[in-house]
Parts: C-alpha cells; sequence; structure tokens
C-alpha cells in the first residue's frame, strides 16, 4: 500500500510530513503510525514551539515539548520544520499586553528568536519565522510588533533567526495567499523588498487550511510559482480540508480531488519542495475546535483509517 513520504521522494520532493502534538504521543494506535518514516519524512510540532510554549516569562524559556517532538524526528529520521519563532497569537501576555519601546521590543524579538532558533541548532530544516504577518485585506496585523516597530520586525526576526542557525531555511508563513488577492500581493511586495534588501530569507509556506469545494488547484499552482519566481523556495505546510459535518462520500470524494489538485500543484512547481498536513487524522485535527461545525479535514478517519483523500494524494505524486 502507498507510503506517502517515499512517493513524495520518488517524485522529486524533499518530504511528505505532518503536524503532530505532545499530547498525541500517548496514543500507541497514533505513534505506531506516525512513526513510519516511508508514510511522514517531515514532522512540524503544532503548538510546542510556539512563544507561549518556549517564552512563557521574559527570558524563562522551556522546551521540553518541543525537545519531544524534536527527537521523535530525530530517532524517525525525519525532518523537523520549526513553527514558528513571530506570531500575533499564542503570545504569552508579557509580550502582547507589554509597553515597550521600539528598542526594548527589538531585544525581545531578538533573544526570543535566537535562544529558540540556537536551541534547535542543526536539528530544523526549516524554521517559520515570521508567521501570518498580513490580515486578509492586505493590511498589516495590527498586532504588538507591528505597532511598535513597523513593518521592521520581520527583518529583526529574520536576522535573528540568520545568525543563529545559518543552516535552518527561513520561512514567512501565511493562509489565503493560495489565491490571487490583496493578501498574496502584499506578501509579494514584502519579499521582493526584503530581496532587494537583502535580508535573509528563504521560503514561502502556503498554510492552505482550505474548504472542500472551494478551492482551485490552478490558483494555487501560479501563486506558488509566481513566489518561486523571486527567488525563494516554496512549501505546503499546513494542509488540511475541511468539510461541514456531517461527512458524505460526494463530500469526500470531492475532497479526495481537492487534495489530489493541492499535490498536483506542488508537483508542477519545480520550487515546491514539500507538503504537510496539519495533522493526518480527523481524530486530532485543529478543524472542529476552531470552525464550528466543521471537521473531517485529514486524510485519516477518526479511527484511523484512510479515506478517499489518502488515495487523492497517492495519486498526485
Ligand atoms: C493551531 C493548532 O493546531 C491548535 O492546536 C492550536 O489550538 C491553535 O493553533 N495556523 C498556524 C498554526 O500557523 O500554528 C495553527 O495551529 C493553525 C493555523
Amino acid at each position: 500500500s502507498a507510503k506517502l513520504h517515499t512517493l513524495a521522494k520518488a517524485a522529486g520532493k524533499l518530504y511528505f510530513g505532518t503536524a503532530t502534538d505532545n499530547n498525541e504521543l500517548t496514543d500507541t494506535a497514533y505513534t505506531a503510525i506516525l512513526d513510519d518514516n516511508t508514510m511522514f519524512g517531515q514532522i512540524t510540532p503544532a503548538n510546542s514551539m510556539k512563544w507561549d510554549a518556549t517564552e512563557p516569562q521574559q527570558g524563562v524559556f522551556t522546551f521540553s515539548g518541543g525537545d519531544q517532538i524534536a527527537t521523535l524526528a530525530k530517532t524517525n529520521g525525519m525532518l523537523l520544520r520549526g513553527h514558528n519563532c513571530v506570531w500575533y497569537n499564542q503570545l504569552p501576555s508579557w509580550v502582547s499586553s507589554g509597553s515597550f519601546t521600539a528598542a526594548q521590543l527589538t531585544s525581545i524579538i531578538q533573544n526570543h528568536c535566537s535562544t529558540l532558533v540556537t536551541h534547535y541548532k542543526g536539528q530544523v530544516y526549516a524554521w517559520d519565522v515570521v508567521n501570518e504577518p498580513f490580515n486578509d485585506d492586505g493590511t498589516w496585523r495590527t498586532d504588538v510588533f507591528y505597532n511598535t516597530l513597523g513593518t521592521s520586525y520581520v527583518q529583526i526576526a529574520l536576522e535573528a533567526a540568520r545568525a543563529a542557525d545559518p543552516n535552518a531555511k527561513l520561512y514567512i508563513n501565511e493562509y489565503n495567499i493560495e489565491f490571487a488577492g490583496a493578501k498574496a500581493t502584499s506578501l509579494l511586495n514584502l519579499v521582493k523588498s526584503l530581496k532587494a534588501a537583502d535580508v535573509p530569507l528563504d521560503g514561502i509556506g502556503f498554510q492552505c487550511h482550505f474548504i472542500v469545494g472551494e478551492f482551485s488547484g490552478p490558483g494555487l499552482q501560479t501563486q506558488l510559482s509566481t513566489f518561486a519566481a523571486q527567488g525563494v523556495e516554496v512549501a505546503i505546510t499546513e494542509l488540511d480540508i475541511r468539510m461541514t459535518l456531517p461527512s458524505t462520500p460526494a463530500l469526500l470524494a470531492q475532497q479526495q480531488t481537492d487534495y489530489n489538485s493541492v499535490i498536483t500543484a506542488c508537483m508542477n512547481v519545480e520550487s515546491c519542495i514539500g507538503v504537510t498536513v496539519w495533522d493526518w487524522t480527523d481524530k486530532y485535527s485543529w478543524v472542529p475546535n476552531t470552525f464550528s461545525g466543521q471537521g473531517a479535514a485529514c486524510p485519516w478517519d477518526q479511527n484511523f483509517v484512510k479515506k478517499p483523500a489518502f488515495n487523492g494524494i497517492a495519486a498526485g505524486f
């Protein structure tokens, strides 16, 4: 039966991977599938490398959760994506509600990124250094970083990450850039300006949290190519394709088509280096907790049975 990472490699990609989370690793039926490095060649921690998990109080770093995922990746011979250094969400309140001068917040970002990336130096293929900087209308998110530092926080974070681990690929990761629009345009302009200023940036992550039947593969392919043309690699970093519950055979069939289209889009763009699903089983998907009434977004169901979506992925590589 098909092994997705093996298929991805044979098709010239670097990996097929998945997000996972620490609380899932006590589920031995889950880890029996997760630990198969022919199925998954890459791991992303869904939560345990975020700021609230890694620096809950200023200057107090806790890496136990992240280390568990890093060890799992290493033990299984899987690539690791670091997620993430700077994001408006899951920020401890000492950051989000702090009132800092520009100089203070600069050194807070530098210390956080530097300590985090240094801790995992040599273990991480790529870091999502900046996550979700834009609103859907293409304006910058007015979080503590932007409000205090303007757009310069992006450069501050990227430079700190580069200095900490020169071999890690540095990414900006975003959603709703998988189709043409104001948000994709703003991010593209940011990439152009960072490149023009020689700011270290290696990749753009396309999250790809999609809705069954609503997404167009050719649009994604165009966006992947458009960003890649700026001299960055691109990756599908958080793929899932949700539906309004209950699932039906028709919805599952459309989901298979949609998963296949995502893989095809990545296949058709040489600089698209790999695909990560945002967990492989509906049992641990973030979707039902975030989008009320929706779910069934992953390629395996809640009982770890492969869905038609699995075949859509396998056929795409
Ligand atoms: C999600 C996690 O999967 C959830 O467990 C958590 O409660 C919220 O965050 N975009 C991202 C990810 O970049 O970090 C988010 O992960 C999903 C959306």
